[in-house]
């Protein structure tokens, strides 16, 4: 995990991003001219995500384009198919610039191994997380698609399944951070979003965890959207919830 904090701390003009900003992954649910106007607010070298619906409306130059500024890029398109396709769909991705790609576990070892293989063919330093089982998913709708074991249990196994497959860590809820860090070992990258600042709206997200109790419980990073596209001062939430990771997680 230490790698990936790192390897922000390259970028020109980047203060703290080695540290606990660089543990801050802003998620741009935003049309393409608010969320580049966004990023703009934000440090240079910051991680950003980009979802499927921002993807698929912009296309690939919103990759490109957030690169060519210095901003690191998550790029959150859950890949599931076949392991042909997996391969070849990451290698360009990789190729594209992303950092950071997800990839379902539900899709299987072979699958989350050919993501692996995709972007070492191309020579991509990008990293996978596995989705394991979404947190919009309860107990009966994992009945409903035919999975018997308890959700705790699919999300542990999925968990360590693609991690031994190539996977780099995965992406998770907060609650599940402490448990996972345990499964997967230090360097395992656990990224959890449904994080909110004290006293924040909570929105939509039902189970949340403040960033700086996230990463205490064993989150590498962590995902924030709304609380900092939404504030008044993009710059200032950014660096609000740095500091609260920070003073979570002084020595
Ligand atoms: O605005 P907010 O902080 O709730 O955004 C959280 C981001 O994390 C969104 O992009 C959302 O799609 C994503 N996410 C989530 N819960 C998951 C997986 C992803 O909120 N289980």
């Amino acid at each position: 995990m230490s790698e990936m904090a790192g390897g922000v701390a390259g970028a020109a003009g980047d203060g703290d991003m080695a540290g606990a900003a660089g543990r801050v992954i802003v998620a741009l649910d935003l049309p393409e001219g608010e969320a580049l106007a966004l990023a703009d607010m934000l440090p240079r070298g910051a991680w950003l995500k980009v979802g499927m619906t921002l993807f698929y409306a912009a296309g690939p130059r919103i990759v490109t384009e957030l690169k060519a500024r210095g901003f690191h890029v998550f790029l959150d398109l859950k890949l599931h198919d076949i392991p042909h396709q997996v391969r070849a769909a990451s290698a360009v991705l990789g190729e594209l610039g992303a950092d950071l790609l997800t990839v379902h576990g539900a899709g299987g070892a072979d699958m989350v191994a050919a993501a692996r293989e995709g972007l070492t063919r191309v020579g991509a330093p990008t990293k996978i997380l596995a989705v394991t089982v979404l947190t919009s998913m309860d107990a009966a709708g994992l009945e409903q698609i035919g999975v018997g074991r308890a959700l705790p249990d699919q999300v542990r196994e999925l968990a360590r399944a693609s991690y031994a497959a190539g996977a780099d860590g995965v992406i998770c809820s907060p609650l599940e951070a402490g448990d996972l860090r345990g499964v997967l070992g230090p360097e395992a990258l656990i990224v959890t979003p449904g994080v909110r600042p004290a006293g924040a709206d909570i929105g939509d997200q039902s189970r949340v965890a403040t960033p700086g109790a996230a990463v205490k419980d064993g989150a590498s990073h962590v995902v924030v959207g709304r609380p900092i596209t939404q504030a008044a001062d993009p710059a200032a939430a950014f660096e609000a919830i740095a500091a609260d990771i920070r003073g979570n997680n002084a020595h």
